[in-house]
């Protein structure tokens, strides 16, 4: 392979020497579980997106499971989400003994359909739904501001930090926002750690209880909660990343932009959707190939040294892990389509010019 689709160690290297600075810091420190790292690197991350709190946690996945949680999700309850989405969204839902609704995507945007949404929540089995789930994925804004009042939006926003939904931050629009900081994410670690966001001061105080067992005083629990704690090593190194994000960010666009205009007019690729309210982040850019040809095109690319990846392959719905809930083929056709469409091209701000050029080019003579 000559293009990586991405490739952590080269995002390493032109900060390395801040980064094991951070990592030394810490490693003498003495201090590995919560601490100054950790509280400094919430304060940081919170001042960025907006101004409320950020509660860190061990992963994405857990602050989707903190978050609603907070959102007062119980068991047996409804909560409205996408079928074109990262299996965890999902998996969450199931794991607190909650059943996601599933709604289909926008063609044009693949975020959760607000329009639908409103429908589902007008319906018999609305008055049950405690949470609406959008995802803004690959880093583009869904349409927080379009959901109906009154049902708590929890936002999965794992992969949109730098995001703007309307004119506030991704993640800060909802109740609370759920952040990943898996390496390949636009603020990304080195290894797991993620965030719920919030601006409700006392929705903050229950999420730091819920992760630390449910007590808020050692050893005296008022709830059951579970252990979920972002490293003071991966807080140090995300203070690092944190500091210098905005021109990655910058570097995202840019190679958005290059790849846009390199791939224009091409017959047989749509060009990844743009929001004309906000903005995407670029957190993966990601064409559709139509008319069937996505695996061919995708195989000769791989010949070609592109590396490339299919972001998501089935829909939840139709993943065995989801086959209880009774959804069939053709129940989310615009979902469905989106599965056998997708391809996501290298991103990642170290991606060079002259590779970036490469890339379009193959994909330009692969659909051919
Ligand atoms: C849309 C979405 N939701 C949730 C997650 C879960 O995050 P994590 O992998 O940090 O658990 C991810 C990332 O993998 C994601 O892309």
């Amino acid at each position: 392979v000559n293009v990586r689709q991405f490739d952590g160690g080269r995002e390493f290297e032109p900060e390395a020497a801040a980064l094991l600075a951070a990592a030394e810091r810490v490693l003498r420190s003495g201090q590995y579980v919560v601490g100054d790292e950790v509280a400094a690197f919430e304060a940081e991350f919170a001042d960025r997106v907006g101004g409320g709190f950020a509660v860190s946690c061990a992963s994405g996945t857990d602050a989707l499971w903190l978050a609603l949680r907070g959102a007062g999700v119980e068991p047996g309850q409804r909560v409205v989400t996408t079928p074109f989405t990262f299996v965890a969204t999902g998996a969450t839902i199931i794991n607190l003994g909650a059943v996601p609704v599933f709604v289909d995507v926008d063609d044009a945007s693949l975020m959760l359909d607000a329009q639908r949404c409103r429908e589902v929540l007008a319906g018999p089995d609305g008055g049950d739904v405690q949470a609406v789930v959008p995802v803004h994925l690959f880093g583009a804004p869904a349409p927080v501001h379009d959901f109906p009042d009154g049902v708590p939006v929890v936002e999965d926003a794992a992969q949109a930090f730098g995001t703007l939904v309307g004119s506030h931050c991704a993640g800060a629009v909802g109740l609370c926002g759920a952040f990943s900081f898996f390496p390949t994410k636009n603020l990304g670690g080195f290894g797991d750690g993620g965030v719920v966001f919030t601006r409700d001061a006392s929705l903050a105080d229950r999420l730091r209880r819920l992760r630390a067992h449910g007590a808020s005083r050692k050893y005296y629990s008022e709830e059951i909660g579970t252990n979920s704690r972002l490293d003071a090593l991966q807080a140090a190194l995300l203070r690092v990343r944190l500091a210098t994000i905005e021109d990655r960010l910058k570097r995202r666009a840019v190679i958005a932009e290059n790849y846009d205009s390199a791939l224009a007019g091409i017959d047989g690729i749509r060009l990844p959707w743009r929001p004309d309210r906000g903005t995407h982040s670029f957190n993966q850019y990601v064409i559709r190939v139509v008319d069937g040809r996505r695996d061919h095109v995708q195989s000769v690319l791989r010949d070609r040294g592109v590396e490339t990846a299919v972001y998501y392959p089935v829909p939840l719905h139709l993943q065995p892990a989801f086959a209880h809930l009774g959804y069939r083929s053709g129940d989310f056709p615009n979902a469905e389509r989106a599965t056998t469409e997708v391809l996501a091209l290298p991103m990642y701000p170290t991606l060079d010019d002259a590779e970036i050029a490469y890339v379009a080019e193959a994909v330009a003579a692969a659909v051919r």
